[in-house]
């Protein structure tokens, strides 16, 4: 099974992808999280996605295809979780025969409720939010909230979300790869939802 999950900024992508891997043994690939870990060195290349990420613009599309090629290689069961972003990119990586795409969607006044609530534990990378997953208060201390969510970057997060981002809604229904998943929610409801819609499929299709 090769996956993209596709949806707005903090619309839950990381946290469904981290599941889904789990329990289907599936190889996550969340490029927002490498491109951090890329940003926090400091190196040229570093300082570089630095100042997209914290921007809330999108890292040129020539850097985004090569990751997720080279990551990728000769796997055939992965969760693309943030890519692609744009049809260009998605243009540049067809020959990977992508089976699905799981579009989580909902109301951008709740996404931006789950961003602004956001906590990042920087050793393990894992997400949690203030009110609706709440950490563990033993690691309460050395949890940090992400720079690209600070209002005013959410702000051009959405904008390039809008641009870049929503075409390739239609450009995969076409394709008739792509499942919508209603991802208003809480976290369990989500999750077992669009478990649900993918037996659904795996069952019309397989
Ligand atoms: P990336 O890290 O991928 O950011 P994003 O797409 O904006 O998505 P987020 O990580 O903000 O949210 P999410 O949908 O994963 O939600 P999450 O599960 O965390 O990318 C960052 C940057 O990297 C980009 O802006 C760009 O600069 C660059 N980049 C990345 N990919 C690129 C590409 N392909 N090309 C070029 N540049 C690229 O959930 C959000 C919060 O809500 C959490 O606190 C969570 O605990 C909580 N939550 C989750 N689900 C629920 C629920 N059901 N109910 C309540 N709360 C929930």
């Amino acid at each position: 099974m090769k996956i993209i999950i596709l949806g707005p900024p903090g619309s839950g992508k990381g946290t469904v992808s981290e599941q889904l891997a789990k329990e289907f043994k599936l190889f996550h690939l969340s490029i927002g999280e490498m491109l951090r870990k890329e940003a926090k060195r400091n190196t040229q290349a570093g300082k570089k996605i630095r100042r997209y990420i914290e921007k809330g613009d999108l890292v040129p599309v020539q850097l985004a295809v090569k990751i997720v090629k080279q990551k990728v290689k000769n796997k055939n069961k992965y969760l693309l979780d943030g890519f692609p972003r744009s049809v260009e990119q998605a243009r540049k990586v067809e020959d990977l025969d992508i089976d699905l795409v799981l579009y989580l969607h909902l109301p951008q006044s709740k996404v931006i409720e789950r961003l602004s609530g956001r906590l990042l534990d920087p050793v393990t990378g894992k997400t949690y939010h203030k009110k609706y997953l709440p950490p563990p208060k033993n690691i309460l201390k050395r949890l940090v909230q992400r720079k690209d969510d600070h209002p005013k970057v959410i702000k051009e997060r959405f904008k390039v979300y809008n641009k870049e981002t929503k075409p390739l809604i239609k450009y995969y229904q076409k394709k008739e790869i792509l499942l919508s998943i209603d991802a208003s929610g809480n976290p369990k409801q989500v999750y077992q939802l669009v478990k649900k819609n993918l037996a659904k499929y795996i069952q019309y299709n397989y």
